[in-house]
């Protein structure tokens, strides 16, 4: 297993819902963190007195040079970078017969281009460092498309789950796995106005915490390409 102390983990959209989840529980699982939120000021401090290790930054993924910023901000704080946590994302309401393609556009910008505009910015520290990881918090609609509404952010999840593929070629032999982790509901701000499950009954933002940290430990030689998680049945997942 890989050692969690020294590593140097970047996390999008950490100031709330699961990327908040996801930096409470790798900052107590030793880390060093560089925390990424449109608002920096929303990054309020994390328990257990670990300053010394966590860095904030701004970054907002339609602002196209907004990454390449933040990367090289962190590498310059801990000067190496190990793993990215793509977490920041938006749902925008979608219908075929409108003519209006700006939420289909902000979704693409933030769900698709945000994460690709990262990894890109930070792929040489990722080869260099021989384990580097990219963990992608797709959806459960980038796998399937459960209804009209939801066409568009299903378009996006699609796409980026295409992405965490097309990079787990590509840094395969470098060392580099890539993982979609693909929930259903979860109980955050995003599903505040689902009526069908109490957020009681939806996965908890801890939950997926917890497996963004198990496989953060996972040797080279145990590459997760997809991970499901669902708080209801379905048919396949
Ligand atoms: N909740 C679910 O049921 C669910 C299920 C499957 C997958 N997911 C995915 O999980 C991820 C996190 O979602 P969540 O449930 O935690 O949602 P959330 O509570 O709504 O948080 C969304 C996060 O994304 C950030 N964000 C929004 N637009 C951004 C931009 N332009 N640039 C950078 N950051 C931006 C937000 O920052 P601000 O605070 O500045 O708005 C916030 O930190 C998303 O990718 C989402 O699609 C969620």
């Amino acid at each position: 297993m890989l050692v969690t102390e020294g590593r140097v983990v970047m996390i999008s959209g950490a100031n709330r819902g699961i990327g908040r989840a996801i930096a409470e529980r790798l900052c107590e699982d030793g880390y060093s963190l560089s925390l990424g939120a449109r608002d920096p000021a929303t990054l309020s401090a994390l328990d257990g007195g670990a300053e010394e290790r966590v860095m904030n930054h701004a970054f907002d993924a339609t602002v196209p040079d907004s990454a390449a910023r933040w990367v090289a901000a962190t590498r310059e704080r801990f000067g190496r970078l190990d793993a990215i946590i793509n977490n920041a994302g938006i749902i925008n309401s979608f219908e075929i017969e409108s003519d209006d393609e700006t939420g289909l556009d902000e979704m693409w910008e933030v769900n698709v281009k945000g994460p690709l505009r990262l990894v890109r910015a930070a792929y040489a520290d990722l080869k260099r460092c021989g384990t580097g990881r990219v963990i992608n918090i797709v959806s459960l609609s980038g796998k399937r498309v459960k209804s009209a509404g939801i066409g568009g952010y299903a378009m996006s999840k699609h796409a980026a789950a295409a992405f965490n593929h097309a990079l787990r070629h590509a840094g395969w032999k470098h060392g580099i796995r890539a993982t979609s982790i693909c929930p259903g509901y979860v109980a955050t701000d995003m599903t505040a106005t689902v009526q069908a499950i109490p957020a009681s009954d939806m996965i908890q933002p801890a939950a997926i915490a917890h497996l963004v940290a198990s496989l953060l430990v996972l040797p080279n030689t145990a590459s997760v390409s997809e991970l499901p998680v669902n708080c209801v049945l379905e048919s396949l997942y």
